[in-house]
């Protein structure tokens, strides 16, 4: 009550403000009522035991509090979507902080201008302010920019998966006032990152005291506590390279299949040695594309077993060709979806002959489910979008066989679905594939 009050105070002052060389007028006053707070964009749900990086976080809120922005650069996986996220849950959430929330907070994809535009073109429109036209996002987009130059109200910008090279200069806000604060995420690393109030901090792979603690209270809090072995996680951690996406498929692999840490141990070291022919060290341009192929290989073997629908797989197939951000939920059942997901599950005989039975929503619900449970797609609230990771696609990818690429690539298209590049990031669609069936000849 007392914040609503507070708030309502601080619209007064806002009533009128000099922003560059226009006048904005965001108050209640002057036009349709500000619902506030403005919340744009999903803030991603934290992971199972989420580990809070603290060493790291501490760098970025002495950073926050002495007036710079953050950039926050590391590999692919590493976890610089979740440390924001939950850097944002801070700050927005009144419980978690001193300072009574915030008022604005858009959370935005950054992989291009675009999404940046859209979001911010939306942020526009909810505060109302004069002259954001819905039709015209770029001149919306750049008056919400100049209002958060300018107003006292607490503001949070975060640009997720900054992408696209050069300076990021013309879509990211001016947090001079000291009411607001822009953090990024991105795989860059270069210098035109830092400088301009910006201060780069890098995030690396978990350390292994992380590992170890993730491991044990993922396990423990699945209710699986005697799965955690303290004589082997260390060397879980090893073979996978301390790098929390690929431990989330692990964690979620001995959770579901109840195996012993040294079990799975055994199976990984297979899996990596075929690995040291099916992708070679040099095809993985980023470093953190083995572990995680490795890691998915059991996934996967695990998920055939349990999805009794036979539809898991070729979910997980389309999902990887398409758009990482996510996909709402119902795009998996439109009818061109089902009727692609019918011709690619393994067909069953009936008499003599072979037939494809129709799929089912209920099929693809709960051949999603299986997939959830294994860790290889996430979705934050029950209508948010399905998601698969980057590289969690791509190592999906590898393991399509070239042959069937065309077919789905066509099926997210038939769904107006905007579809992933085929070869992002170095990857080699269908190598693995072909090598795995040259392997086992
Ligand atoms: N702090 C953490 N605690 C628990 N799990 C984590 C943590 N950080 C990352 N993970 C796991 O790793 C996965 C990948 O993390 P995230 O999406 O943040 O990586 P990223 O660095 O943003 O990757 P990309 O560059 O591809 O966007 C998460 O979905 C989660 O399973
Ligand atoms: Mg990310």
């Amino acid at each position: 009550m007392q914040r609503r009050t507070s708030q309502q105070a601080r619209a007064q002052r806002d009533v009128t403000q000099v922003a560059g060389d226009m006048h904005v007028y965001p108050s209640q006053e002057s036009g349709p009522s500000v619902q506030w707070p403005v919340w744009v964009g999903d803030v991603p749900r934290l992971a199972a035991a989420f580990q809070p990086r603290a060493a790291i976080r501490d760098q970025a809120d002495r950073a926050r509090r002495e007036g710079r922005d953050v950039v926050l650069s590391g590999a692919g996986g590493v976890g610089k979507s979740q440390l924001a996220a939950s850097l944002a849950r801070q700050l927005r959430d009144p419980e978690h902080t001193t300072g009574g929330g915030l008022d604005v907070l858009v959370w935005a994809k950054a992989t291009g201008p675009d999404q940046i535009i859209t979001a911010y073109a939306e942020a526009a429109g909810q505060l109302h302010l004069p002259g954001a036209d819905p039709e015209d996002g770029g001149e919306a987009a750049r008056l919400f920019v100049r209002w958060l130059a300018a107003t006292q109200r607490r503001w949070l910008v975060v640009l997720d998966d900054l992408a696209a090279p050069g300076p990021p200069e013309e879509w990211w806000p001016d947090s001079g006032t000291g009411n607001g604060w822009v953090l990024a995420t991105t795989r860059r690393e270069d210098a035109q990152l830092s400088g301009q109030g910006r201060t780069l901090i890098r995030l690396g792979l978990y350390t292994r005291d992380e590992t170890c603690a993730y491991l044990r209270r993922r396990l423990t809090d699945a209710g699986h506590a005697h799965l955690y072995d303290p004589d082997w996680a260390g060397e879980l951690g090893d073979e996978l390279g301390d790098l929390p996406l690929a431990l989330s498929h692990a964690a979620a692999y001995l959770i579901n299949t109840r195996r012993a840490m040294s079990d799975y141990l055994t199976l990984l070291r297979d899996t990596s040695s075929r690995l040291d022919d099916l992708l070679p060290p040099s095809a993985d341009t980023e470093g953190y594309g083995r572990p995680v192929t490795a890691s998915l290989l059991l996934s996967l073997d695990a998920v055939d077993e349990a999805d009794t629908t036979q539809l898991a797989r070729p979910l997980l197939h389309l999902a990887s060709l398409m758009d990482p951000h996510g996909q709402p939920a119902t795009a998996w059942t439109t009818p061109a979806a089902l009727d692609h997901l019918r011709t690619a599950r393994p067909p069953r005989r009936r008499r003599l002959r072979r037939h494809h039975p129709a799929v089912t929503e209920g099929e693809v619900r709960s051949a999603l489910e299986c997939l959830r449970t294994y860790a290889l797609i996430t979705q934050d609230t029950d209508t948010a979008p399905i998601r698969l990771h980057a590289l969690t696609a791509r190592a999906v990818r590898e393991t399509i066989q070239s042959g069937m690429l065309p077919a789905m690539a066509r099926t997210p298209r038939r769904n107006h679905e905007p579809v992933a590049p085929p070869r992002p990031r170095g990857s080699g669609t269908g190598r693995l594939a072909a090598r795995q069936r040259r392997v086992s000849r």
